[in-house]
Formats: C-alpha cells, structure tokens, sequence
C-alpha cells in the first residue's frame, strides 16, 4: 500500500492565491477541530505572506494566529513556509535572526517547515536547516510527526533546468539533512509527463525514507493531472485546498483527488464525508471574502499564458494590481512579454517570492518607463550584484553595466556578511515602547514598518484609550 498523503493548504496558500491572504483567524476557528479529524498529513497555515498580510492589513498578531491554530490543531502538524535566508521578509538575515525564528516558529506551534530559496541556492538555506534540525530534532524527540525538516526545490524551466539540476538539487538537500524534499512548483509550470519523470528520478535517487512532497498550482489547468502523474511515480505527499478556494491560481481541489484515490491502491484514507461541512464553511468565507473585494473571481479562471510567460499565479494577479494602480491595465501583455528578458538578463532565476516580484516590478517599470532599466528598483540591483545569492546562468553583461553602474559583485554566501542583528533589533522595540514578546522582536524585523503600525495598534487596543493615539483617530481604541 502507498498511500498517498494530503497537505490542504486552505488556511494558507489557497486565500493567498485566490483572495490577498486576508482570510481572518476568526473565519478560520469554527472549522479548525473538523479539520484535525480529517486526517491531513499537515495542514499550511503560515508563511511569509500571512504574516505580513495579518499585521498590515487584518490588525492580527500573526504569533497569536499561530498559537490558536495549535491550540485547535491537536493531531495534525501545521506547516510553514520560510523563505531560507530571507525568513518571512525579503531580506536577508544574519545567521543569529535565523536561529531565533526558527526556534519561535516551534516554539508557537509549527510542525513542518518547508525551506526553500528562490534561486536555489543551497547556501541560502544552510542556516535555516541548521536551525531546523536543531530545534525541530527536540521537537521530534517526543512527536515524531513533528520537528520536519522539508527543503524544497524552486521548480521553474529555463536551459538550466534539466532532470540532472533538479536531482543534483534534492541530493544535496537530502545530504544537508532534509527529512523530506519538495517539488515546489509554485507557477504551474511542471507538466504531467514531466512530473511523472522527476518524481520517478527523484524516488531512484533518493534515501528510501526520504518523502517527496509535491506543490502545484491549478493555474494553467494541468494541476489534477501533475498530482495524478506524480502518485503514479509515487509521491509520497501532494498539496490540494478544500474546493471553495481551490484551483485557478490555488491548488487543485481536495475532494476530487480524494474520491479518484478511494479504493485504490493509493487511497488517501480520507472520507469525503467528512469533508463535506468543512467545504461549506469555506464556501461562505469565499463569498465573504468576494463581497469585501479581497478575492477577485478572474484567478479562478484557467490561463494558458503562465505555460508561454512562466508567471506564477501570484506574481501574475500582483502585475494586474500594479499595472491596475498605475492606471495601465491595458499593458498587461507587454509586461507579461518583457518578463522572461529580464529574467534571462538576470541569469534565469527560478520565479518565486522574492525573484517573482523583482523581475515582476522590474518589467513593470521597462515597461511603463518606455526604456529598459531607466529606472531601476534597489533589489534589481542587489539581485545583479549577487547579494541574493547565486544565479543559475550568467548575467547579460550589457544588461548588468546598465542596471549595476560599476557596484561591485560578490561570489560569496551574502549572509556572510552581517553582523548578528537580533540583540540590537531588540534594543529598538524596546525603546520604541512596544516590546512585549521575543516574536515582536522577529515581527518588527521581517517587516518594520507594518509591525510599527501594528504595535501602535495594538498599543492602544490594550491601553484602552491612549490620547496621542486618540486624538488622530487611526487607532480604534
Ligand atoms: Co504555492
């Protein structure tokens, strides 16, 4: 028997995808028992984007999100996405910031962290992994189902993307200690043949104990069909979200792929029917989440183009954004074309969080500007001069010249050079008066200014009426 495990990704990945990430911590609670039951190899429910999207825009603390999904999630690990060296931010973060997150982020519940670089570069998450054993390991000495360590690779096509890259790849995680290996292919790009090819390449490859777990995307429409392959190559875990915020950007729908395993070798050992009322809850915060304006229904729609421009889902909905705000919606294709330019003058770096978004804003600007690299954003830069880590090909020379104007490149593990940050971070809350909790510590550092405005917030939530605050009233008191 392979039975075929099941992360459902509604609390994180899917609200992400379809509505902003707004889905409420108080839309999520009613449910949260009947999904322990359902018998879910995990369930994601945090990450970069929930946590920034809960301070900024939800006026949550994204540890007390946290701690009420351990609280109600007794059975079933939850899991989280850390972007290596960059953690939940878009920065990277001395070695000493790491270890504190990571040790945080097991501390208030997690179970599974999925690490991954977006250049896959195996350097960027060498500390994170560190830190994941170290404190996932004391986890797992009493919980084995918990403390996982699950590095994943960026998948993404381009000439350096052969079966042998991604294989070298997952070996050289699996060597630096990673309990599971994950396909993440985040845009939808990885098609049902190919899925079936690297998954049975993978399983030859790898330690027979090793899991693979698999992360797509419905957006281009093959999303059932890459699960299906891939559980015929013998995935051991595939990512799906409950039906009311499924497919389109999101993940293929859980109970499709639940019914088509029943019975069969690969049964998932899931009863449909108890996924049934859970479903329905979700069917109504999607509508309220429609009603709002957070989820627009056009990501549900299947888009061939992400196989043409190799855009990721929401990538693709923050460009229609951008270009929305600017007033030039009507350029939507042309960025979409001047997409893979930049990402081949940058030396093809596999388009995700943050790579995605600085290529993204960089072909919205050569765009909207009328001339290429007129203007550049800082992290352009940064990704040119190396400072995100090693690119896979080589830069276009003519592009750099234009983009760096004679700043240096570096060839080493950016990281290497910052001095340790979590004491002097802490100094800052501190005198700022909003020290609470170490994790405020990690919220002010992931993002500064939100989660100054978020303690101010909260500040006057908990003082009751703070006349400064008061008077402008920004701040419900
Ligand atoms: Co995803």
């Amino acid at each position: 028997m392979s039975k075929v495990l099941i992360m459902d990704t509604i609390l994180r990945d899917a609200h992400q995808s379809h509505a902003a990430t707004r889905m409420r911590t108080e839309q999520m609670i009613p449910v949260l028992e009947q999904l322990d039951e359902v018998g879910y190899y995990s369930l994601e429910g945090w990450g970069g984007a929930t946590f920034d999207s809960c301070m900024r825009f939800l006026n949550e603390d994204p540890w007390d999100r946290l701690r009420t999904l351990r609280k109600h999630l007794k059975k079933t690990p939850i899991q989280m996405l850390l972007r290596g060296q960059n953690l939940l931010g878009y920065r990277n973060y001395a070695d000493d910031l790491v270890d504190k997150l990571v040790e945080k982020c097991f501390e208030n519940g997690i179970g599974v962290i999925r690490v991954f670089d977006a250049l896959n570069d195996p350097r960027n998450i060498e500390a994170s992994m560190k830190a994941i054993k170290k404190y996932g390991g004391q986890l797992r000495a009493t919980d084995p189902t918990r403390g996982i360590c699950e590095a994943a690779i960026s998948y993404t096509s381009g000439p350096v993307y052969t079966l042998e890259y991604f294989v070298n790849l997952a070996k050289t995680y699996e060597d630096m200690g990673a309990d599971n290996i994950c396909i993440k292919d985040m845009a939808n790009l990885l098609l049902p043949f190919d899925a079936y090819e690297l998954v049975t390449a993978l399983k030859q490859a790898l330690r027979p104990e090793t899991k693979i777990h698999l992360h797509t995307h419905n957006t281009t429409g093959t999303g059932d069909m890459v699960n299906l392959m891939a559980i015929k190559a013998g995935v051991d875990i595939v990512d799906t979200a409950l039906s009311p915020l499924a497919n389109g950007t999101a993940q293929p729908a859980t109970e499709p792929l639940v019914a088509t395993l029943k019975g069969t070798e690969y049964d998932t050992g899931i009863e449909l029917e108890k996924l049934i009322p859970i479903a329905n809850h979700f069917k109504k915060v999607a509508a309220e989440l429609e009603k709002e304006g957070s989820l627009n229904p056009k990501v549900r729609q299947v888009d061939v183009n992400t196989l043409i421009y190799q855009v990721p889902g929401g990538m693709l909905s923050n460009l229609m954004n951008q270009l929305k705000k600017a007033g030039k919606e009507d350029k939507l294709q042309e960025v979409l074309a001047e997409v893979p330019n930049v990402r081949k003058d940058c030396g093809y770096p596999p388009l995700v969080t943050p790579s995605s978004q600085i290529v993204g804003t960089q072909a919205v600007m050569n765009v909207v500007m009328g001339e290429r690299y007129k203007m550049v954003t800082k992290e352009t830069r940064d990704l040119f001069a190396g400072k995100y880590g090693r690119v896979p090909m080589p830069l276009d020379e003519e592009a750099a010249a234009k983009v760096l104007k004679g700043e240096k490149r570096i060839d080493y593990r950016p990281a290497d050079d910052l001095a340790p940050e979590y004491e002097k971070l802490k100094a800052e809350v501190e005198a700022k008066g909003f020290y609470t909790q170490e994790e405020d510590v990690l919220s002010y550092a992931s993002f500064p200014e939100v989660a100054e405005n978020f303690f101010k917030w909260r500040k006057a939530r908990d003082q009751g009426v703070d006349t400064d605050l008061a008077k402008t009233g920004v701040y419900p008191v």
